[in-house]
């Protein structure tokens, strides 16, 4: 049993994609999946990694925020839109955008479609690389905290490190309003950050891993409200750089605008059509499927 769950969580953590990436003649299509704005992140270091590639970002706003379903429904939900999402766009390799969904979905992903899959799971590893103190958080949905695959992972990577884990209810919604244009207030945001920060023995918390891929997004905003410095640990250019191994030498096309598709019909404030244009998206589609 032990041995299987450690399987299961390098595996999660190596992000290895279960179909090989098909020979491509031209630039490849690489759809950037996630519950909301959060996977804006890994797309701004796959922009960076690999910047002509065609890339498409959906976003199942419909069901935001992942976090707070249940597992059964949540898996679901991911293969269902990734049924439509792949019929209509027809990419050559998917990236799960989503803590919440890969630690979840990804086998039911990998074995219902016949493309590459990179997910994006806690950066346990780097974190507990990153921390002298030897006190190591990991800050996460509430739905991620729970997950098997994750504890399986602090079990694998943690070594001697102490490692907190902490469900934050209301972050990945304050990281979209920001986006949004109706940021949260600091005491808000602290409230939220502050089970992050442990004094024990004279030693303090130095490394705390975004496991979520909206926290990014508020990345300013918690070194000016942290109660200390500490190392905050985006996973988005590790992951870029497995999507770019994937690829390997696929011939690349122009740097061009790049495209969002949204499952809901929400309004896009004009501050969010800004944070879209800075990132390079100036297309927006959508693709409605209201969650059940
Ligand atoms: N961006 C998602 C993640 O990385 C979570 C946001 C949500 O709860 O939908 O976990």
């Amino acid at each position: 049993m032990t041995v299987r769950r450690l399987d299961m969580g390098v595996d999660l953590f190596a992000g290895l994609a279960n179909a090989a990436m098909p020979r491509l003649e031209r630039a490849p299509k690489i759809l950037v999946f996630d519950s909301g704005l959060g996977g804006l992140t890994v797309l701004a270091a796959l922009d960076v990694a690999l910047p002509g590639a065609d890339y498409v970002y959906a976003a199942d706003d419909a069901a935001f925020p992942y976090g707070s379903l249940d597992d059964q429904r949540l898996v679901a939900r991911v293969v269902a839109v990734m049924e439509r999402l792949i019929a209509r766009e027809t990419p050559d390799l998917v990236v799960v955008a989503c803590n919440t969904a890969s630690t979840l979905a990804l086998p039911a992903l990998r074995t219902r479609f016949a493309l590459p899959f990179v997910g994006t799971v806690p950066a346990v590893k780097p974190a507990v690389a990153a921390t002298k103190s030897g006190l190591v958080t990991i800050l996460a949905t509430a739905g991620t905290v729970r997950r098997e695959h994750t504890r399986a992972m602090i079990d694998a990577f943690a070594g001697e490190a102490e490692v907190t884990l902490v469900g934050a209810p209301n972050l990945a919604g304050y990281a979209e309003a920001e986006l949004r244009g109706s940021p949260a207030e600091d005491a808000e945001l602290a409230a939220e950050i502050a089970p992050c920060f442990v004094e024990r023995d004279g030693r303090r918390t130095d490394a705390v891993a975004l496991a979520c891929t909206h926290f990014p997004l508020l990345m300013d905003r918690f070194r000016s409200i942290a109660p200390w410095e500490v190392k905050w640990i985006d996973p988005a250019p590790a992951v870029a750089r497995r999507v770019a191994a994937l690829v390997g030498d696929a011939p690349m096309g122009e740097h061009g605008a790049q495209r969002a598709l949204f499952t809901s019909d929400r309004a896009l404030p004009k501050a969010l059509v800004e944070a879209l244009a800075a990132r390079g998206v100036t297309e927006v589609e959508r693709c409605l499927f209201a969650l059940d």
